[in-house]
């Protein structure tokens, strides 16, 4: 390990991905269902957004060419990153991103922090109980400087008490790694042999722990960039919400709602006897913890607003009724059952089937959605409805539905396929630039590879070239998969995109 570091991976990068909470869209509207007037990017707004440890960028890099009027800036302390970013930046030809190398220790007190504006919407996906007491301390103190009044913060952390009965696992994955002489990546991998072979022999403490045992399968699939930052930070802490909460307070941060938007309904997270309890309480922190108590909620996505503007439910209502969505699915995949953390949840078929339908026209505004002749089902809710298909990845909030991509945001895409495409798996769920969304649109490198060829005036016809081009290396059986692969991504997923405005 490093010294520059202060105790927290640096030998090896992280992973790329692209995680929707991040999103303003999202951390609007977790804010309006939590009851606070939420600042909603209209189309043409001058957004500032900021990205606190962002790795290499991926993120902020998606929704800087998504919305080429925002303004775009993303910190980390490790310089590999910031020069992965900035490559990448320059490969789409972005103006509006900036990325910054500074330890977030100390930058608020920094010369370099006269280069971070004030931002509308910051996020931290990943970074707060990954890092040390005095990095959480300078992430306060520099919230507190450049969130503008109204804006909203985005925080993921590994949450207690349910992280708690991994907490030895994650120990004795770092401990007994840290005694060889590898790169950390190497270490987690070995640590977590050794954790695998304890759980085989039944080792009590990791037998009677659901989260450290589904760790330990999950893990066996990760990237070895993502187990390394995983596993293997000194000050690696899992935290309470109210801690965490109590932190941002000095940020003048108030806690709104969870961005994971399913877990702002109670009915869809705890069950009647739970919510029962949970009523007798008024004080939200409190109520949080009860929550927490009753769900085996490890990672935790919050949104805090600075100067929470508190609206009535018939003002959230009007704002949710003016949101368009966009489809994420065909409508005959519609799952009319879904998993829900309170058990499982019935979408009635009768409501939820014609507004797919409606919906797999193109995107809709939820108002209209919800005038649909016919529904049988509460017209007067959009909160629910929303909360339904965002909250369970169904369907995209769009900022400008409808809009043409842009030049910035097909050069991106274009990028991330030329540079990822090269190290990655082709399946790995990633997302697309998309002006139309204001976001990323989820996709494979799969997806951007047939856009990719489709907009070099390709059609299906040329697909023999396709597999030949990423399946040189496969046997019979691999390449007939590929065309599958390709025929899939045809048939279901370009006419999904499309309407989502990424080509
Ligand atoms: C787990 S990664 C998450 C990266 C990115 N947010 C994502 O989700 O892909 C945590 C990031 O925080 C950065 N980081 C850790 N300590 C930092 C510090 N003191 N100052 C700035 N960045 C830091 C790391 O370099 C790393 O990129």
């Amino acid at each position: 390990m490093s010294g520059w570091g202060s105790g927290y991976v640096t030998d090896i990068a992280y992973m790329t991905g692209y995680y929707r909470h991040q999103s303003p869209s999202l951390m609007a509207l977790a804010c309006l269902l939590g009851g606070a007037a939420s600042p909603l990017p209209a189309p043409d707004d001058p957004v500032s957004y900021l990205e606190l440890g962002c790795g290499q960028g991926l993120g902020a890099l998606i929704l800087a060419a998504s919305n080429p009027r925002w303004t775009v800036t993303a910190i980390d302390f490790n310089p590999a990153h910031v020069a992965a970013a900035r490559a990448w930046a320059a490969q789409a030809g972005l103006a509006n991103i900036r990325f910054l190398e500074a330890d977030l220790a100390t930058l608020a007190e920094d010369a370099v922090a006269a280069a971070v504006p004030s931002a509308d919407f910051v996020s931290l996906h990943g970074v707060w109980s990954w890092v040390p007491r005095a990095v959480q301390s300078g992430i306060v103190r520099l919230l507190r400087a450049k969130v503008t009044p109204g804006g909203a913060v985005h925080v993921s952390y590994n949450a207690l008490p349910a992280w708690g009965s991994a907490l030895g696992m994650q120990r004795l994955v770092r401990d007994s790694g840290r005694r060889l002489a590898m790169r950390s990546d190497r270490q987690a991998e070995e640590g977590l042999k050794l954790a695998r072979d304890l759980q085989a022999a039944e080792a009590l403490q990791l037998k009677r722990s659901p989260l450290a045992m589904s760790l330990l399968e999950r893990t066996g699939g990760m990237p070895a960039s993502y187990l390394a930052h995983e596993y293997m930070n000194d000050s690696f802490a899992p935290c309470f919400h109210a801690d965490v909460a109590g932190a941002l307070a000095d940020a003048k941060l108030e806690w709104i709602a969870s961005a994971n938007l399913i877990e702002n309904f109670p009915e869809l997270t705890m069950s009647p006897e739970q919510r029962a309890v949970t009523q007798r309480l008024d004080d939200p922190l409190l109520r949080e913890l009860v929550k927490d108590t009753c769900l085996e909620r490890s990672l935790r996505h919050d949104v805090f607003v600075r100067g929470a503007r508190r609206i009535t439910p018939a003002a959230r209502d009007a704002a949710l009724m003016d949101l368009h969505l966009a489809l994420n699915i065909r409508p005959e995949d519609m799952p009319y059952e879904a998993n829900v953390p309170a058990g499982q949840a019935a979408l009635n078929r009768s409501f939820y089937g014609p507004i797919t339908q409606a919906l797999a026209k193109a995107p809709r505004r939820v108002g209209e959605l919800l005038a649909i002749p016919d529904l049988d089902g509460r017209r007067d809710n959009p909160a629910e409805l929303v909360g339904m298909l965002v909250g369970l990845e169904l369907a995209e909030p769009a900022l400008r539905a409808g809009a043409e991509p842009t030049p910035q945001a097909l050069r991106c895409n274009r990028a991330m396929l030329a540079s990822l495409g090269r190290t990655e798996s082709f399946g790995r769920p990633l997302a697309a630039a998309s002006h139309a969304l204001g976001a990323g649109a989820p996709c494979t490198l799969f997806d951007l590879y047939v856009i990719d060829r489709l907009q070099a005036g390709e059609d299906g016809g040329q697909m023999d070239a396709w597999i030949s081009d990423l399946g040189s290396n496969l046997d019979e059986n691999g390449q007939g998969r590929l065309r599958e692969t390709f025929v899939r991504a045809l048939r279901t997923r370009l006419p999904i995109l499309r309407a989502q405005g990424v080509f």
